[in-house]
């Protein structure tokens, strides 16, 4: 039997009522109900300092850029959720990848993200959901080897879009979500065919 598609979700803000999580949470289920495994982890479990050159050469890559960079290697695609923060990824994700990008064990940096399907999600307070980060984020990830789905899911008006139970007040949100994780998945098995899907 061929090994099933693995994803690694995670999260660019790591509030406890985010916004995000909550759209993630949706992508992280529907992937699972596609057939995908997903790990879902949350950055806060993996603190690390503002990138350092200095600090790079003095101490090495950090051991939870480390952790990450193993995960991110055990992985076929990545589903992420992120604010926008004036207008462009938050720093706590630009930070994390780019020590996640740096070489380490004689691993070039960019091998964890080569060739990886990428969905990118988004939620926001703003009528716009996002997008501007979603439209940086993308470039990130193409500039680190990554190939990103066409599709991408930005929630306008984010404080609004889930019940109490943190379901979608509009379902229609959550066929759309379904769809977005279906389609990573066919990412990921597109370029892993060797994989189930
Ligand atoms: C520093 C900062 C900058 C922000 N900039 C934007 C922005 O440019 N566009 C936007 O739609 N929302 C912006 N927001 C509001 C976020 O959409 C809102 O805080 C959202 O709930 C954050 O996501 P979370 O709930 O997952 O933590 C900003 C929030 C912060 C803290």
């Amino acid at each position: 039997m061929k090994p099933i598609i693995k994803i690694l979700a995670f999260s660019g803000s790591t509030r406890k009522a985010s916004l995000n999580l909550k759209l993630l949470n949706h992508a992280v289920a529907a992937a699972k109900e596609h057939g995908a495994h997903v790990t879902h982890i949350d950055l806060r479990e993996f603190p690390l300092p503002i990138y350092d050159g200095d600090l790079e050469a003095a101490s090495g890559v950090p051991r939870n850029a480390m952790s990450l960079r193993e995960l991110l290697l055990a992985h076929d695609g990545l589903l992420i959720a992120s604010p926008e923060y004036n207008g462009s990824v938050t720093a706590l994700l630009k930070n994390t990848l780019d020590w996640c990008s740096r070489p380490a064990d004689g691993i070039d940096g960019l091998v964890p993200f080569r060739g990886k399907a990428v969905g990118l999600m988004a939620a926001s307070l703003s009528p716009f959901g996002g997008l501007r980060g979603i439209i940086d984020l993308r470039g990130i990830m193409a500039k680190m080897g990554a190939v990103v789905l066409a599709e991408d899911v930005a929630l306008p008006s984010a404080q609004n879009a889930f019940d109490a139970d943190d379901s979608f007040v509009d379902p229609n949100i959550g066929k759309l979500v379904h769809q977005f994780a279906a389609n990573l998945i066919g990412l990921s098995a597109k370029l892993h065919p060797e994989i189930e899907k």
